[in-house]
């Protein structure tokens, strides 16, 4: 009998990939080179807060607790205060290795 099919297996990871932790879900998704957070996340079927996808409105903010991220935009809308303290906006947010945020909003998209 074949195993259920989750998330993750409608995308199979590949030694490229870098995982998206997402806390408090406790959900784990690949992130394909070139691919935001955000992007991740809406692509393995979970829906994060998000609205303009540039990096300049802020609704994505949330709290990266491991990893390291560069980001597309150049002055993403973040203040240096709240780069310091982890900060993140995923929308724009291109993963160094394997990161984990906790966005307490995030959920699975319903299908
Ligand atoms: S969606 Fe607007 S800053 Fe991320």
């Amino acid at each position: 009998m074949p195993a259920p099919i989750t998330p993750l297996d409608a995308h199979p990871s590949t030694v490229e990939d870098t995982w998206l932790t997402l806390l408090p879900l406790g959900v784990r998704v690949p992130v394909r080179p070139g691919q935001s957070l955000l992007e991740a996340a809406l692509a393995a079927g979970f829906e994060l807060p998000r609205s303009c996808r540039n990096g300049t409105c802020r609704a994505c903010r949330c709290r990266m607790t491991q990893g390291r991220v560069r980001y597309r935009t150049e002055w993403p809308g973040l203040s240096p205060d709240e780069h310091d303290a982890g900060e993140v906006l995923p929308c724009v947010a291109l993963p160094e290795g394997d990161v984990t945020l906790n966005q307490p909003l995030a959920r699975r998209a319903s299908t």
